[in-house]
């Protein structure tokens, strides 16, 4: 078994963490605090290759592996999870999606510009009343000549208002249960088509999330992914990537806790020594390296079955569920760590954990991973 990363993969890894630290770092307590969308930081990660780091480069994708996407996305949810999940939808819920189950046409004129980072997308499958149990879709379309027709509402849509297009799940076909949902591609702008204000939220405040409207929305048949019917499939399909990118942004915020503990153990005394010589605070470091170690390898275990073909669904899920526990849990003991100091915004780590916590929230909360694992390992 070879743990080492390739020379492309180390690259890349530097290559993201030098940008995280030089652009995206110094403004993100700033966009935090004014929950500001990164705009021009997206510009740049698009300039860069990193909004459509797995797309083949037929397709205008910088062409890279799994592994390179998860490295990446550690290193730029380190610096600011905001910028980590707006990143992991573009490349593992719309671009990776539309690459695998597109038409030509979609891939021509969707994915391109999304690889590219000329334009944003977006994944609106949860509704208000259809979260984890998503097959319950009431956005329904019709066929209307050689248009369908949607309408209904999205909730808690990533990139809500700054995406340009949207992965839109619906039920065309009610009879047929989960096997009669169809997902189509909408453009910003159609006719009927508009979105709520931007969710004030705990943590990831800077990434936009808001709900969508669907009022008699036209969309050419040739916007249909995939085809009628696959709609939920598509979603579950994707998902399945998405979770590691999931999986990948607590892994940084995880990391980032660590480090901060790290720097401030070093520097703040206490009964005549720095607290790092406690062992009180040495146990909680040494408890937070071995769960970042095994979330990082979870992660990068799924994130390889899917680069050589491998069924990758309960290993996602497996690095999920337990990456976004102990961000949660090193993000809380790097604010124990810091005492008083961990509690302000002055020093970081407060935001870690508002920001931790809705990685066991979204793209299927940690239940549903468990319920997901539990059905792979009885299927035998
Ligand atoms: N991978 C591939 N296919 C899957 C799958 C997976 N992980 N999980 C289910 N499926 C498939 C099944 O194989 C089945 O397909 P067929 O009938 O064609 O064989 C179909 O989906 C239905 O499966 P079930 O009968 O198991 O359906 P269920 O209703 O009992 O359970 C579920 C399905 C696993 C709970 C599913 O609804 C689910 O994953 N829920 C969570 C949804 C989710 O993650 N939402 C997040 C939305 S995105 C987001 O967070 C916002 C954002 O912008 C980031």
């Amino acid at each position: 078994m070879n743990f080492d990363l390739t020379e492309d993969q180390l690259m890349i890894q530097q290559a993201a963490k030098e940008f995280a630290e030089a652009e995206i770092a110094p403004t993100a307590v700033e966009r935090d605090k004014n929950a500001e969308f990164p705009k021009e930081i997206i510009k740049k990660l698009g300039e860069l290759g990193f909004m459509g780091m797995m797309v083949s480069t037929d397709f205008d994708g910088a062409g890279l592996d799994t592994v390179s996407y998860v490295l990446a996305m550690i290193e730029f949810s380190k610096a600011d999870a905001s910028v980590g999940v707006i990143l992991s939808v573009n490349n593992s819920l719309v671009c990776y999606g539309l690459e695998k189950y597109g038409s030509d046409f979609i891939k021509n004129k969707y994915l391109r510009p999304l690889a590219k980072g000329e334009k944003l997308g977006a994944f609106a499958l949860s509704e208000p009343e259809a979260g984890s149990d998503a097959t319950q879709q009431a956005t329904t379309a019709y066929k209307d000549g050689d248009h369908w027709v949607i309408n209904g509402m999205k909730n808690w849509t990533t990139n809500g208002t700054s995406a340009d297009y949207y992965l839109v799940v619906a039920q065309t076909d009610k009879e047929k249960a989960h096997h009669g949902i169809t997902t189509f591609i909408v453009e910003k702008g159609t006719e009927g088509f508009t979105h709520g204000v931007k969710e004030d939220k705990l943590g990831i405040k800077s990434s936009d999330t808001c709900s969508l409207m669907f009022e008699n929305v036209r969309v050419p048949e040739e916007n249909i992914i995939w085809e009628v019917g696959k709609g939920f499939n598509f979603a579950m399909n994707t998902l399945n990537g998405g979770r590691i990118g999931i999986a990948s942004q607590a892994v940084g915020i995880a990391e980032a806790s660590l480090e901060a503990s790290i720097k401030y153990s070093k520097q703040r005394k206490s009964f005549g020594t720095e607290i790092a010589n406690h062992q009180a605070i040495q146990f909680k470091l040494a408890d937070m390296a071995v769960k970042i170690e095994n979330a990082k390898l979870l992660t990068l275990k799924a994130a390889w079955l899917k680069d050589n073909g491998k069924k990758y669904v309960k290993e996602a899920a497996m690095a999920k569920l337990y990456a976004s526990k102990i961000a949660v849990e090193c993000a809380l003991e790097a604010i124990q760590i810091h005492g008083g100091y961990g509690y302000v915004r002055e020093y970081l780590v407060e935001r870690y954990l508002r920001d931790a916590k809705v990685t066991e929230i979204y793209e299927g909360t940690s239940e549903i991973q468990k319920i997901v694992i539990a059905r792979e390992l009885l299927k035998g």
